[in-house]
């Protein structure tokens, strides 16, 4: 039995947990904090017969010492490195919402302090949990492919969602949270890593904020998508989409969502961020980025983040074999993953087990797949070493970005 305190209560934090106590033989949740004290309610009377502590400050719950084996971090991305250097004062092993820390020397400063406390950080890296990217990672460990000579991903963030999170919402600003490439793409820079088997060494990036911006705003529109745009019916962004076909986004943002009324919806429309016209905006994340990189075992990498696509795709060009998979070629009605035999010419479809359990959803099952991991992960057999499990993904991402700020078209080297 795995004891869990949640630490956040929002989006993640509940979904985590719920998943969590609907396995009530092999984890408990002992204790819940949020700053909205009916989200900590919720998370604390998940095991209705036995509720939880409620704690509204990250303080208090600190100063009530260590509550369980496992705290779960899913705060704002801004508060990430200072909660999790409390829980590892306190020695608890913590699933961390990524991303970890908003800079590298954050994020080593945590795999140090870490690794000195003997206490384990794992990233909330759903994606390795999903069953599409383990069939990757089997295929791959399988030695089908051969040697990996190179990978090539993509990750399309899909307009509306960029819209919603990064133009209107919680990482529209990278000094508030933390740079796209590190928000949205630290999954993609995970899984770069772990498909290569290796760290970057040197990498180039580029990218710009291009469309989300008030140059783009058509002739008369308002700031606010209430105060009579004219452009409401064509408009792909239009905030009213929030009471129809884009209600289901309203969860992340809106307590009380699935049960609101359309009034109250509406005047979320009219005061809250997500109802204001996305050129008119405060944001400045970019919504394309370009990364080409090599990694310390010659392994070369390239990767677009584009807001103007939707779902992640990958090809890994091995020396027996090609993998090509993800939403790209589902889309192409092709196999979602297949691998190219070289020396037979023959395609062959791999095939994925999606779970089809209701609630096995979220990041393609991942977010159940962690939770159903987590025992194995801080306790079980091949348990997570002390440290922070996914630095390697964080720094391949922060030098792409601080090589994408300074222009340097020369890589950022770290040494090989
Ligand atoms: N792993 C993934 O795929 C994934 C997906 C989306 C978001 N995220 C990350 O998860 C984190 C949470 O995202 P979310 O969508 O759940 O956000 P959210 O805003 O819904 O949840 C954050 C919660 O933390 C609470 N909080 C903030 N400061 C606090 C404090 N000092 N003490 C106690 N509670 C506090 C807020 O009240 C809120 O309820 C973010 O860092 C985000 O980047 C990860």
């Amino acid at each position: 039995m795995l004891t869990i305190a949640t630490l956040g209560c929002g989006a993640r934090g509940r979904t985590y947990s719920r998943f969590a106590a609907a396995l009530p033989d092999r984890y408990r949740i002992v204790a819940a904090c949020d700053l909205v004290e009916c989200r900590a309610q919720e998370v604390a009377g998940l095991h209705p017969e036995q509720p939880a502590p409620v704690f509204l400050t990250a303080e208090d719950f600190f100063a009530a010492g260590k509550l369980a084996d496992l705290l779960i971090i899913a705060t704002q991305d801004r508060d990430h490195y200072a909660h999790a250097i409390r829980a590892i004062s306190l020695g608890y092993d913590i699933l961390l919402e990524k991303p970890a820390a908003q800079s590298l020397i954050e994020c080593e400063d945590l795999d140090q302090k870490a690794r000195e406390a003997g206490v384990s950080i794992g990233l909330c890296f759903v994606l390795r949990y999903t069953p599409f990217y383990r069939s990757v990672k089997e295929v791959i460990d399988s030695g089908k492919l051969g040697r990996i000579i190179s990978i090539h991903a993509s990750e399309g963030v899909e307009p509306y969602h960029q819209a919603h999170s990064f133009v209107r919402g919680h990482w529209a600003r990278s000094e508030h949270s933390t740079p796209m490439i590190l928000a949205k793409c630290s999954h993609d820079a995970d899984l770069l890593c772990w498909f290569a088997g290796s760290e970057i060494a040197e990498i180039s990036s580029f990218g710009r904020l291009d469309f989300f911006r008030k140059e783009n705003a058509p002739v008369g529109a308002p700031h606010r998508c209430s105060d009579g745009c004219p452009h409401a019916k064509e408009c792909l962004y239009d905030a009213h989409r929030y009471l129809t076909d884009k209600r289901g986004w309203l969860r992340m943002v809106l307590d009380g969502a699935e049960t609101a009324s359309d009034e109250k919806v509406t005047d979320f429309i009219k005061t809250s961020p997500w109802g204001r016209c996305v050129y008119h905006c405060d944001n400045d994340v970019v919504d394309h980025q370009v990364i080409s990189g090599e990694m310390r075992n010659g392994v070369t990498i390239a990767f677009t983040m584009t807001a103007f696509d939707s779902g992640r795709s990958m090809e890994i060009y091995g020396t027996k074999a090609t993998l090509k998979g993800g939403a790209a070629w589902k889309e192409a009605k092709a196999y979602e993953l297949s691998v190219r035999d070289h020396a037979t010419g023959v395609t062959t479809e791999v095939p994925v087990m999606h779970p089809c359990e209701e609630g096995y959803a979220g990041h393609g099952g991942g977010d159940f797949g962690i939770v159903d991991s987590l025992d194995k992960l801080f306790g079980g057999r091949g348990a997570l070493q002390p440290g922070l499990d996914g630095l390697a993904g964080h720094r391949l991402a922060l030098l792409a970005e601080a090589s994408r700020l300074t222009k340097q078209t020369a890589r950022v080297t770290i040494g090989k």
